[in-house]
């Protein structure tokens, strides 16, 4: 379970907070979906969630961050990184840079993890298939595409099997079928106990895997509930994020004069 409670997050030398107030519980096994127009704090809310600030990036938190019930502030950045998995938009700098192979890469973390080299392999094996970059396995980390480097570090993280994991806009730079690889691993990692917060733009991605979602805006929670309501919530455009294509569908329907309840056994 990860909770914050009464968070609110000023970076150093900023006038204003980041975040503001904001309450928020996950459970295990639930994935959580935030989102938000551009600057409404949904890395911050990230960085935050998984400890990164104000440990790694300066700033003053107020509030308590909370990890399977125990508050974290006094813990350092390594035994955090045990607790919560964190993923963040821009793939180079997600990668070690000390592996020679997009093997050796996925397989860092749950060898740092002291596991036996069977398990490894195996873990290893399954997030490579997950992601469907078996095939990348000999290849230079460095030299993949910025959508292959991608899938790598996601590939890299879940072989860790974290109890909690963070994703800032963690397919910005996939095509629709990276996505999808990366929703249904998402999905399984959950349906296997692991809390799940992920920041997106990609709303039809956040209906498909999310119990849960929340807007953020200027830093405050605006909307928060099940997935199906938030997600087509009226107010969501205004807060300028887009509505999932189902959404859309359903209310382009119904303007038409159809009759939306034809379009449900469709629905994800
Ligand atoms: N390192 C920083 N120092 C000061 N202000 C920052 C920093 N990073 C982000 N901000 C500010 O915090 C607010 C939220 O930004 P951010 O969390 O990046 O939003 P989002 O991810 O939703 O685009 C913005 O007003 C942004 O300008
Ligand atoms: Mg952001």
């Amino acid at each position: 379970m990860l909770r914050l409670e009464s968070v609110s997050y000023r970076y150093a030398g900023a006038e204003r907070a980041s975040l503001r107030d904001i309450d928020l519980r996950l459970e295990y096994g639930e994935v959580l979906g935030v989102v938000g127009a551009s600057e409404a704090g949904k890395t911050t809310l990230c960085l935050v969630a998984s400890g990164l600030a104000p440990r790694a990036i300066r700033g003053t938190l107020t509030g308590r961050l909370l990890i399977d019930g125990i508050d974290v502030a006094g813990q350092r950045m390594h035994e955090l990184t045990a607790l919560v998995g964190v993923c963040f938009q821009d793939p180079a700098t997600q990668l070690s840079g000390v592996n020679a192979t997009v093997f050796e890469e996925v397989a860092f973390g749950p060898m740092n993890l002291g596991l036996p080299v069977e398990e490894v392999v195996e873990r290893t094996t399954d997030s490579l298939a997950a992601l469907r970059i078996g095939h990348l396995s000999e290849r230079d980390p460095a030299r993949l595409s910025g959508g292959q480097m991608q899938l790598v570090a996601i590939g890299g993280l879940l072989a860790m099997r974290p109890a909690h994991l963070v994703l800032d806009e963690p397919t910005a730079q996939l095509d629709p079928a990276g996505t999808s690889l990366v929703a249904d691993a998402l999905a399984r990692l959950a349906s296997g106990g692991s809390s799940i917060l992920i920041a997106e733009q990609k709303t039809d991605l956040l209906a498909r895997i999310c119990d849960r979602v929340v807007a953020l805006d200027h830093g405050g929670l605006r909307l928060s509930g099940q997935s199906r309501a938030v997600l087509a919530d009226p107010s969501l455009q205004a807060l300028g994020v887009e509505e999932p294509s189902i959404v859309r569908l359903r209310r382009l329907a119904s303007e038409a004069g159809e009759d939306p309840a034809r379009l449900e056994e469709e629905a994800p």
